[in-house]
């Protein structure tokens, strides 16, 4: 005999996006993200905007992530939400809500790490992608982290390695913001790269010691190399845009590409995962991708909808604890800051 589908509510907004997602066991019926435009005039994600923007958002989204899953709320068996690490007011919307439903419907409450959720993103059931075994190695770039992951279990990580200052995410939107681009600016560097030429103009590389790294200097660097040249050439941006944009995604590649390197050195683990927005980049899978014949390592690349921010990512996080019965109370908090 079969064994009974689990079905699973999931939500997140722990920052700028309000999300919900229907799983039926690895298996996501529906995934739907409404992105608040608003940012975009003020440059970044305003607080404020965002928890009000949320509210607005999450009962039509969660009413329309179930109608497309076909899946009526009474065939629920859990609500898994996202408990941090992101904005407070943003994680507030998002719990409070997982928490009425899950009391009105009377099922289990399961509270979700986001950054775990972006590596465990790998474990969601999809036609052409391969699951990786443990351990792996988890990098996960996004606009507030920068880590390697060792992932020894579902729920046994171990950071080897992260940012000391700006997350990579925010090395891309600084760039853009110097270069006039609209907040974010990563998905459109990403784009004008594509025709530039990656080694147009050279960045140094931060040394920053072992596995860890450090974004902010970069971003002083080109602050000020965009400087110089405006002052000599005004038109220097629009005329070169490709080629700026080309050969700062390929620092930022050489550095990811360089830690990478000395953690498979250091771990002898050479199964390699990303995660987080900025693993959409274009430059950054391809690299990954050759780096399979190039170094011999099994890489994996995520779908592109469970790279940015995602309820699917949170579902299949959801699903594990409830194999698991890893189940909260009514009185679990959101956390703006946590560890795995
Ligand atoms: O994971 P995410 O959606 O939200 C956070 O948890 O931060 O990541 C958002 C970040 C932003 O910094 C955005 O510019 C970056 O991911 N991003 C990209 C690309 N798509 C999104 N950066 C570079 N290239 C892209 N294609
Ligand atoms: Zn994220």
């Amino acid at each position: 005999m079969s064994k009974e589908p689990i079905y699973i509510l999931a939500i997140e907004s722990s920052c700028d996006d309000t999300a919900a997602a229907v799983l039926k066991d690895e298996c996501v019926l529906s995934n739907l993200v409404a992105r608040q435009s608003i940012h975009e005039e003020f440059g970044g994600v305003v607080p404020e905007l965002a928890s009000r923007a949320h509210q607005q958002n999450i009962v039509p989204v969660v009413e329309m992530a179930l109608r497309k899953a076909g899946v009526d709320k009474s065939k629920l068996h859990a609500i898994a939400f996202t408990q941090g690490p992101g904005l407070m007011g943003s994680l507030l919307v998002g719990s409070s809500f997982a928490k009425s439903f899950a009391m009105a419907l009377k099922i289990p409450l399961i509270a979700v790490n986001h950054m775990q959720a972006h590596i465990l993103a790998h474990f969601i059931d999809e036609v052409g992608f391969d699951k990786p075994t443990f351990p792996f190695l988890a990098l996960t770039i996004s606009g507030g982290h920068t880590q390697i992951v060792k992932v020894n279990d579902f729920f046994d990580m171990e950071i080897i390695g992260e940012t000391t200052d700006d997350a990579v995410g925010e090395a891309f939107d600084k760039t853009a913001k110097i270069l006039g681009f609209p907040y974010p600016g990563g998905p459109l560097i990403d784009q004008f790269a594509k025709e530039g030429n990656p080694k147009a103009y050279a960045f140094t590389k931060p040394k920053v010691e072992g596995l860890n790294f450090s974004f902010s200097g970069l971003k002083t660097q080109i602050l000020y190399f965009i400087q110089k040249n405006v002052a000599f050439h005004p038109n220097f941006i629009e005329e070169n845009k490709a080629d700026i944009c080309a050969s700062v995604q390929n620092v930022i590649i050489q550095i990811l590409m360089d830690k990478l390197k000395l953690a498979v050195a250091q771990t002898g683990i050479n199964q390699i995962a990303i995660g987080g927005g900025v693993s959409a980049n274009t430059g950054i899978r391809k690299t990954l991708k050759e780096a399979e014949e190039k170094y011999g390592w099994k890489t994996y690349i995520p779908k592109f909808e469970y790279t940015t921010d995602n309820a699917a990512m949170i579902g299949i996080v959801g699903y594990q604890k409830y194999l698991k019965q890893h189940f909260e109370s009514a009185s679990v908090v959101s956390k703006a800051r946590i560890e795995f």
